[in-house]
């Protein structure tokens, strides 16, 4: 006998080329709750209109449903049947029916948190992609759009306030029970349904549009917390007016909800008129956030509003379209936030992360295009290369049209596509017409994975200069052979013996393999500034000398661009330092030096540009990761750094810190030089530097600095160590936002026994699977922590693998995003690799593996 429970379902394989349109369609929907935290009642009414010529049975999809009874235009209807967990009702040759089912649904017993679940007693639901299936039966794909109406009774003081998309047109008693009524007037796929039943208050405000519209803000919150929400309003109606001025976007209700619930999959969710975010978005005060976490709720509050229009006015036809509403969404607040503070910085920060997360990922055995061709299961593909890359090619497109042609080809999709399900394809069709501009070979960034590789060498005929360069873009899985792609590539090129000759910013559009550019005119080799402003999401392969780089540094008119010099410095030192060469050390310390010179006029940029690269970048350059070595090297490093720069690093520490209220871009770059100061000086391994540490700890008069200070010695071993953490954690242990830091940096911790600290920081009262920001903060962290996760007995591996089989069965969608780490196998040597692909196998031997972590391990271990 075969055991089916034990079987692995086979995966089934969706493929964007079967794409069809749906023969019914839904304009209305009627949904009635009977709310409850043990158990809902749902009761809906579809109103579907066949599109068909033909006859076709109504597929609705279900995840975990039963269908007691179907009724049809109010009649108990028997011509129906499951499919699986889908429901199939055979309506015969009609054209037009009203079908009505109930649900019964177990929101406490909600894990998985989609679908509609509950957290801290409150009812909320998560439906983007495929989770309103688990509240109702639907065909729950984004090309289906209908008008909602949303009843919801439940009792008084459990539920006191009720909210869905859209206005409240309606609400009454009915003793310890109250109901409201809300209808949204625009039509919306199912993944933008939302519901909200708790007790909650509010932080309220308005916005008055362009077109003299006021209208109503309110952010819920839990009681306690409403102190904490002044800076998500701001971003708010800083975000509305923006949209306005650069994209020529108003709001188009009356009411602009947002909730702030503490257990959630992700950042945020941008159903209309009710954006549901992860507390982490949107609670922030001095004392208990960071200026980073002010950044990340101002750029998330902004996202989610910009996706009223991006994503909800203009929508995805099918999921393999996604990009189209998060690439674009993530480069519209990409510019929002650079517009409220530091352009340069903010792009060095976007570089950064899209370095950081996407280039290993397109590198790696998940890499896909920005529209992929298949997936097995949606939420896998919410990744870095669809949100952060899908940015760079709507920013390259930007690039290329310029700023007015650009804003004609937005306002063209917005207006052809408004209250349509829409296609990447559409939009590139409307910066091609509104930009006037043939974007053929553009196409090729929608098809092709893989970060195209550019080998740059300069080109002598008498004085004349070019530069040469060939484009490769490598193969990955399922696409082996690439054609060249077209790009922006900006450049300029100095002289550096002080003749002031240039060539000034140059904006070179790349298309073929192989592309000569004339420099100019210059007496010996001039210094090449290139991809400025990082106008392409590509990898530069180009001999530079360390002088060059140096004099790039202190002199690009580009901040970007000197940024990028330092930086190359910096990692061509430690990669050859890593592979056992030396590097340039003493290069590295006078750019640095430089650098550090003009702290006073822009403390920001040069807090980031004297930051070392990180562990993993390090490692994204060789050949074969080394990550003990990188570790040592790295610090080894810092250390020189700190020594040789030793009175400015105490220097800046010397000054006192901005006062934390101020968010200035000049005052959050202060504290940020001032962390990255410490840490430089804690390198040098001296003395009195934990006490020093210490006394900012607990000096600090707001997270930045206290963090910072947190997260120096939590490298270290000081009795100072062990004082802060204590102290830290007696002070938050009751605000989870500040406790996931407490969790965050030790499993940050450089120190040697860190795999240890985080499995014993599992077994803490405070730790929890069922929180994905708890989970994030401890494991995520340490997976990100390259020489303990790459420890060389193969602890980490176990560690996270252990986790993926614990975290599976309650939540797939969190433990899924667990497992790409162990899937860059390929880049460690053989017994890594061979323990990182054992940890793979022994996931997917678990019985009842979920479809999302199956997917990801098996194509990991390809
Ligand atoms: N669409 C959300 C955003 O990008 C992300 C999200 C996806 C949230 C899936 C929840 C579930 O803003
Ligand atoms: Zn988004």
């Amino acid at each position: 006998m075969t055991d089916l429970s034990s079987t692995p379902a086979i995966p089934v394989t969706i493929h964007r080329g079967d794409y069809a349109p749906l023969e019914w369609q839904i304009p209305d929907i009627a949904l009635d709750f009977a709310l409850g935290v043990e158990q809902t009642k749902v009761s809906a009414a579809l109103s579907v209109v066949r599109h068909a010529a033909a006859p076709a049975p109504l597929l609705l999809r279900g995840d975990g449903l039963t269908a007691a009874e179907v009724r049809v235009d109010g009649a108990v209807w028997n011509d129906w049947r499951m499919d699986g967990s889908d429901l199939i009702v055979d309506l015969g040759d009609r054209t037009a029916a009203v079908v009505e089912v109930d649900t019964v649904i177990a929101p406490a017993s909600n894990t998985q948190l989609m679908g509609l679940y509950a957290s801290n007693n409150m009812l909320c639901t998560q439906c983007e992609a495929e989770g309103f299936r688990r509240i109702t039966f639907h065909p729950d794909r984004p090309d289906v759009l209908s008008r909602y109406k949303v009843r919801m009774t439940g009792d008084k003081a459990t539920f006191p306030i009720l909210l869905s998309n859209g206005n409240c047109v309606e609400q009454g008693e009915a003793g310890n029970d109250h109901w409201a009524l809300w209808e949204d007037p625009w039509p919306k796929p199912s993944y933008l349904f939302a519901l909200v039943a708790g007790d909650l208050v509010v932080n309220r405000d308005s916005f008055t549009t362009m077109s003299g519209r006021e209208v109503e803000l309110g952010i819920w919150v839990r009681k306690g917390d409403e102190a904490r929400t002044g800076h998500a309003m701001k971003a708010l109606q800083d975000s509305m007016a923006w949209d306005e001025r650069v994209y020529g976007r108003e709001y188009d209700l009356d009411l602009f909800n947002i909730v702030a619930v503490s257990d959630f999959n992700m950042g945020a969710m941008e159903n209309k008129g009710l954006n549901i975010f992860n507390t982490r978005y949107i609670l922030a005060d001095p004392d208990t956030a960071t200026d980073v976490d002010f950044d990340g709720v101002e750029g998330v509050v902004a996202h989610e509003y910009f996706h009223n229009w991006s994503g909800n006015r203009v929508t995805c036809r099918d999921w393999f379209q996604l990009s189209l509403k998060e690439g674009f969404t993530v480069f519209r607040d990409q510019n929002f936030s650079a517009d409220m503070g530091s352009p340069p910085v903010k792009r060095i920060e976007d570089v950064r992360l899209l370095r950081a997360a996407q280039f290993p990922e397109d590198a790696g055995p998940l890499a896909h295009p920005i529209r992929p061709d298949s997936y097995q299961e949606i939420s896998n593909f919410y990744t870095a290369t669809i949100y952060n890359k899908g940015a760079e090619i709507i920013r390259m497109m930007a690039t290329l049209l310029g700023p007015e042609r650009f804003r004609k080809g937005t306002d063209l999709y917005f207006d052809r596509h408004d209250g349509e399900a829409a296609t990447c394809e559409d939009f590139v069709r409307a910066m091609e017409e509104g930009g006037d501009i043939d974007l053929k070979q553009f196409r090729r960034w929608y098809e092709q994975a893989g970060t195209p590789r550019l080998s740059l060498t300069l080109a002598q005929d008498g004085d004349d200069w070019s530069l040469d360069i060939r484009q490769a873009v490598p193969p990955t899985p399922g696409q082996p052979d690439k054609a060249p792609m077209m790009m922006p590539l900006r450049l300029a090129a100095f002289a550096m013996d002080g003749s002031g000759a240039t060539l000034p910013d140059t904006l070179v559009t790349l298309s073929g393999a192989a592309q000569r550019v004339p420099l100019g005119r210059f007496a010996s080799r001039p210094a090449l500034s290139v991809n400025r402003g990082f106008s392409a999401p590509v990898i530069v392969d180009f001999e530079r000398a360390p002088g060059e780089l140096a004099w790039l540094a202190a002199h690009d008119d580009d901040p970007f661009a000197r940024y990028e010099a330092l930086q190359q410095l910096m990692l061509d030192t430690l990669v050859a330092a890593a592979s056992g060469d030396t590097g340039d050390t003493q290069a590295v310390i006078d750019a640095v030096a430089q650098t550090l010179a003009g702290a006073a006029a822009d403390p920001a940029f040069v807090a980031e540009a004297v930051l070392l690269p990180s562990e993993a970048f390090i490692g994204d350059q060789m050949v074969t990761v080394d990550p003990d070595a990188i570790r040592r090297e790295r610090l080894a490093l810092q250390a020189a750094i700190g020594v040789a720069l030793e009175s400015e690093w105490r220097a800046v520490l010397a000054g006192a810190a901005p006062p934390a209220t101020d968010l200035s871009s000049k005052a959050k770059g202060g504290r940020r030089l001032r962390g990255v100061a410490l840490a430089y000086l804690a390198a040098t391994g001296q003395d009195d530097v934990p006490a020093l540490a210490f006394g900012i700890f607990s000096g600090a008069d707001g997270m930045t600095e206290r963090q910072a200070a947190l997260a120096t010695l939590a490298h270290g071993d000081s009795d100072e160590r062990a004082h802060a953490l204590d102290i830290f954690y007696q002070r938050y242990r009751d605000n989870p936002l500040v406790l996931d830091k407490w969790f965050q940096v030790q499993a940050w911790s450089l120190r040697p026994d860190t795999v240890d600290a985080v499995k014993a920081l599992a077994q803490h009262p405070d730790f929890t699977l069922a929180n994905p920001n708890r989970v994030r903060s401890l494991y995520g962290a340490f997976s990100g922590n390259q020489a303990a996760f790459h420890q060389a007995d193969g602890a980490g591996y176990r560690l996270i693998a252990d986790l993926v089989i614990a975290l599976d069965p309650k939540n797939p969608q969190t433990a899924a995003k667990m497992i790409p780490p162990l899937g860059r196998w390929k880049r460690f040597d053989e017994a890594r690799g061979a323990m990182m692909r054992a940890e793979l196998e022994r996931i997917l031997a678990q019985p009842g593996l979920s479809r999302d972590v199956t997917e990801q391990a098996s194509k990991s271990l390809a």
